[in-house]
């Protein structure tokens, strides 16, 4: 008896659980970019976007990548100013997302906002060649969630 007792509030408390975790204020995700293979040279993260997408506007990416060290190249994550900029890995105009330290412990958040244009995503390490030759790029526009009930 005292056994199917404890069972019962186990359950209890297992759905109870659930319930408190499960995200009062919205669905929005975490999606890990590159899934386990996270942010490195060589994968290729456009191909990654299309089969992982669409994104939708409130998800946040995380970039996992290890701060610099002797047996691992630094990563950063920038964001190009357009596509132009992004098919040819041009960092003039790029803006700093991630620095090559940030993206450690539990990796760079970003939150992707509502927009009118993709963002561009992009390495910046060795002055765009872990873009281009590294496929270390991709491209996001979130979509609304839309709920009809
Ligand atoms: C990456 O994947 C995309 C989409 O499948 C493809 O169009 C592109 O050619 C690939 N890039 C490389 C360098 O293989
Ligand atoms: C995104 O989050 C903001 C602030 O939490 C909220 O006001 C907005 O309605 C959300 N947008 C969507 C599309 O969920
Ligand atoms: C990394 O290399 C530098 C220079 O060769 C050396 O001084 C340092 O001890 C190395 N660090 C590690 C963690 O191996």
């Amino acid at each position: 008896m005292g056994f199917f007792l404890r069972l019962a509030s186990c359950l209890l408390l297992a759905i109870f659980m659930a319930l408190a975790a499960s995200p009062a204020t919205s669905d929005a995700a975490k999606i890990i970019v590159g899934g386990p293979q996270r942010w490195h040279f060589g994968f290729n993260y456009s191909e990654w976007a299309c089969k992982n997408g669409p994104f939708y506007i409130n998800d946040t990416l995380v970039f996992m990548y290890d701060p610099p060290s002797n047996t691992t190249f630094p990563h950063s994550v920038y964001m190009m100013k357009d596509l132009k900029s992004y098919r040819t890995c041009n960092l003039k105009k790029a803006k700093l997302v991630g620095g090559v330290a940030d993206g450690g412990r539990g990796g760079l958040e970003f939150v992707l906002k509502k927009r009118k244009k993709p963002y561009f995503f992009a390495c910046g390490e060795r002055a765009g060649f872990h873009c281009s030759q590294g496929m270390m790029k991709f491209a996001v526009l979130p979509v609304p969630r839309v709920c009809l009930g």
